[in-house]
């Protein structure tokens, strides 16, 4: 492990300015600098609040109104937050790489607030909803919602368009994850804490195809064994040193 001092290794600064295919993976940990509560830890919301009762299709089922309170809730916490200096650093990367593919497995949109313009969000986006009857999703982004549960023009629920426990990722982003993974030198894996499949595995298929990876996490994760070097720390702190002209 590399303790993040004053100064970065002039190697890595080297290996991350000459990149050219730039894959960054990010879960909720890049957005805790924003005072959105990670999943995971002490405080995650999974500490509080039963998965099974709100984030699953079957929860949904039954009461509908209890999930989407939970989900208004944290619409509003999201929809104070603005993005911090790992969220802006990442948006100038997609402007200095020439090929840049970000993946989150969050669903805040803190990303495209913060800049980037293609952003693979692979669980989702909780400002956009899905009529339950017709498919269709449209972006509802009133908070507090007037209506809980909102419904559609239709008449049908509308639930959020993000991934459940038990459902199944979208197979288009899935493949252009894949397609982007095994063809980057350099991969950063922000504030994840790797255990989420299918995006678990997805360091292991950019390590294969000879990508070098950078981990950026509070603390040891899984990907910890894979990756190249594991900095230990804020993201909101690691990036902009990374990125810092001396
Ligand atoms: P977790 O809450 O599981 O993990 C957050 C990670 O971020 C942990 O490893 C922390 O150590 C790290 N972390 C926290 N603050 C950080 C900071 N300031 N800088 C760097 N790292 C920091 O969140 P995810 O791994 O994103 O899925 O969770 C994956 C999925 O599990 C989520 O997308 C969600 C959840 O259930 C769905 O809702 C489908």
């Amino acid at each position: 492990m590399e303790k993040l001092s004053s100064s970065i290794p002039r190697d890595l600064k080297l290996r991350i300015q000459n990149a050219k295919h730039v894959v960054v993976i990010t879960g909720a940990g890049i957005s805790a600098e924003s005072g959105i509560p990670t999943f995971r830890g002490e405080d995650g919301l999974w500490k509080n609040y039963r998965a099974e009762e709100l984030a699953t299709p079957w929860a949904f089922e039954k009461n509908p109104e209890l999930v989407w309170k939970w989900y208004d809730w944290r619409r509003g916490i999201i929809a104070k937050a603005a993005p911090n200096p790992g969220h802006i650093i990442i948006a100038e990367m997609e402007q200095f790489y020439p090929n840049f593919t970000l993946i989150t497995q969050n669903v805040d949109g803190l990303h495209r607030k913060a800049g980037c313009k293609n952003v693979i969000e692979i669980h989702g986006n909780l400002w956009r909803v899905r009529c339950i009857r017709e498919g269709k999703t449209f972006y509802l982004e009133e908070v507090p919602l007037h209506e809980i549960p909102p419904h559609c023009s239709c008449g049908a629920l509308v639930r959020p368009d993000v991934v459940w426990f038990g459902e199944s990722l979208d197979p288009t982003l899935i493949r252009k994850s894949q397609k982007a993974l095994t063809t980057c030198d350099l991969l950063f894996v922000i504030g994840t804490s790797g255990i989420v499949q299918p995006v678990a595995s997805f360091p292991s298929i950019a390590k294969q195809s000879g990508a070098f990876i950078i981990e950026i996490n509070l603390e040891p994760t899984p990907i910890s064994a894979i990756a190249n070097i594991s900095l230990r720390g804020k993201s909101g702190e690691i990036l902009p040193a990374l990125f810092k002209t001396d």
